[in-house]
């Protein structure tokens, strides 16, 4: 089964990729597929579309199109929930010890990296980046 993980702006800057992707890989995670990504607002808006109505939905758009992102389509028995589970909660500060949030995230916003929440979700986002998927 596979998931989609996106390492944001802020972990590519900070050059937490290796970091990160070598705690993917630990966890069991085999990377399928893999892009450097410039998001335009158009493509980050369609992205996010189910947080359109959100107050933090024109931040998020600025922030996801703010630099280099890293998509990635990762496969492992169970992703979508064990993915959920290494990412750690969306604050950091919430985020259980060991996460990959709380080890490298600095805020709700700007929280390093994120991950499909749903089977369904997955399908749709993998298939966002990787449309031959
Ligand atoms: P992500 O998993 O990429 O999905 C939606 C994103 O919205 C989330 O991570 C956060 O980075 C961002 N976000 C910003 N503010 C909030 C908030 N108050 N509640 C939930 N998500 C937020």
């Amino acid at each position: 089964m596979l998931t989609l993980a996106i390492i944001k702006p802020d972990a590519v800057a900070a050059r937490h990729t290796g970091k990160i992707i070598a705690h993917l890989e630990a966890e069991g995670f085999q990377i399928r597929d893999a892009q450097m990504v410039r998001l335009t607002k158009s493509r980050a808006e369609s992205f996010y579309e189910v947080h359109r109505e959100r107050p933090f939905f024109r931040p998020l758009v600025t922030f996801m199109t703010s630099g280099p992102a890293l998509a990635l389509a990762l496969e492992r028995d169970d992703a979508v929930t064990h993915l959920r589970k290494v990412i750690g909660a969306t604050d950091p500060a919430q985020a259980d010890a060991g996460t990959i949030r709380r080890l490298y995230a600095q805020s709700k916003e700007r929280n390093a990296i994120h991950a499909s929440d749903s089977p369904e979700n997955a399908a749709r986002e993998v298939a966002f980046f990787f449309p031959t998927r």
